[in-house]
């Protein structure tokens, strides 16, 4: 066995995605020659349905057990209004394995492709060129720091969540950015809003003192606002976009506009020291979509290209994922795609027209 992968399907079009995604990863044993043993298990609504949490404590050891978590999507309105008084990690399942397998460095890239350029509601023109990376930490600040919670204060309803960050958390993510920005244009875009808040004040000090030893790097901050903006008016402009969890999130939606659609991106979750990243979780960067789900709708290209990042970052076989990558290139290109992207075709049918592409790419 030369890979060991848990498969956690989750709820809505996740379970969809992950099996067609399952399908690739047999196709690739078969024409490299490889051997990856995968193990499925329970995640998110699916989980608490069956178990009364939504991730179990075996689950997390299967998943520290193994080299890398491939997940599909979580949550819906059913199990997301569910209150359940705990720690971030006690009310979402992917949260808990972001943080017990210390996932901090998100990897989330949109492309632009050319086969698609009539999807984005972005002139042609001002996506030309356009390759972005939102660089997302995963593990800390505001979705996860104490004190968080709800109460009655004077006869009204108070919630409230922090908003923190301390220094070794930002630091560590910091410095994974700057080492990823040497393999691409040597530029990042560093968002916070350190003009109102003090820890995006501290994320600045740390950015701007990670920046000493990298004098190669061009580093520019952005309020996380006025980058919202200029990313719009101008995305060919922008590589690395560097953000806290939560700007991370927000923004690594965002820039599926660019692609045209949030069904293409993928997304990596890396742990490990800077510069050795071993275990990963890979997951397309959409969520369980309940308003597709069941309909056969579903586009799995962030499913395929999660699994390319597999090969790249937890099993070191780039010449792997560029095959799977230079496949979704050709399908693109050529193929009317899922409902979402303006084409007719099911989930299956991409999968069928993607492996033709992924025979001839391996063929070469
Ligand atoms: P969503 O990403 O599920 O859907 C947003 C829109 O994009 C919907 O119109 C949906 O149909 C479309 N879409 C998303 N993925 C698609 C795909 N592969 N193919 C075609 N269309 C696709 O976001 P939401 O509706 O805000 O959230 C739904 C649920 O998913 C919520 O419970 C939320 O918490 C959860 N969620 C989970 C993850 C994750 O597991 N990583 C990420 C985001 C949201
Ligand atoms: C994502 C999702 C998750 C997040 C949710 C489902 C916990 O939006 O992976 O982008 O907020 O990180
Ligand atoms: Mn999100």
């Amino acid at each position: 066995m030369d890979h060991k992968i848990l498969a956690l399907g989750g709820d809505g079009i996740g379970p969809e995605v992950l099996d067609f995604g399952l399908q690739l990863i047999y196709k690739i044993e078969d024409i490299f020659g490889i051997n990856i043993k995968i193990e499925r298990d329970l995640i998110g609504g699916a989980c608490w349905d069956k178990f009364q949490v939504f991730c179990k404590n075996e689950t997390v050891e299967k998943a520290k057990n193994s080299d890398a978590i491939l997940v599909g999507a979580v949550g819906g309105s059913k199990w997301d209004s569910i209150k359940i008084k705990g720690t971030p990690e006690e009310q979402d399942g992917l949260m808990r394995l972001r943080k017990e397998l210390d996932t901090y460095l998100g990897i989330r890239p949109a492309k632009v492709y050319s086969g698609l350029n009539d999807q984005s509601p972005i002139k042609e023109k001002k996506l030309k060129g356009t390759d972005i990376l939102v660089l997302r930490e995963m593990t800390s600040g505001i979705m996860f720091a104490q004190p968080r919670g709800n109460k009655i204060e004077n006869g009204l309803r108070y919630a409230f969540d922090t908003a923190a960050y301390r220094e070794d958390e930002i630091k560590r993510f910091v410095i994974a950015g700057f080492d990823l920005a040497r393999k691409r244009k040597n530029k990042i875009c560093s968002i916070d809003k350190a003009n109102v808040m003090e820890s995006y004040k501290l994320w600045r000090d740390i950015v701007n003192e990670v920046s000493k030893n990298y004098s190669d790097i061009e580093l520019n901050h952005y309020y996380a606002d006025n980058c919202a903006y200029q990313l719009i008016m101008n995305p060919s402009k922008f590589d690395i976009i560097l953000g806290c969890n939560f700007l991370g999130d927000i923004f690594s939606d965002l820039v599926a506009v660019f692609s045209g659609g949030l069904g293409l991106l993928p997304s990596a979750c890396l742990c490990g020291p800077p510069k050795n990243f071993v275990k990963g979780i890979y997951e397309p960067v959409h969520g369980s979509a309940p308003d597709i789900a069941g309909t056969g709708k579903a586009n799995p290209i962030g499913m395929f290209l999660s699994i390319a990042m597999m090969f790249e970052y937890s099993f070191e076989r780039k010449d792997i994922s560029t095959i799977i990558e230079k496949a979704i290139d050709k399908l693109i290109y050529k193929v009317n795609l899922t409902p979402d992207l303006n084409g007719k075709l099911s989930t299956e049918e991409v999968f069928l027209k993607f492996i033709d592409e992924l025979n001839n790419e391996a063929r070469v």
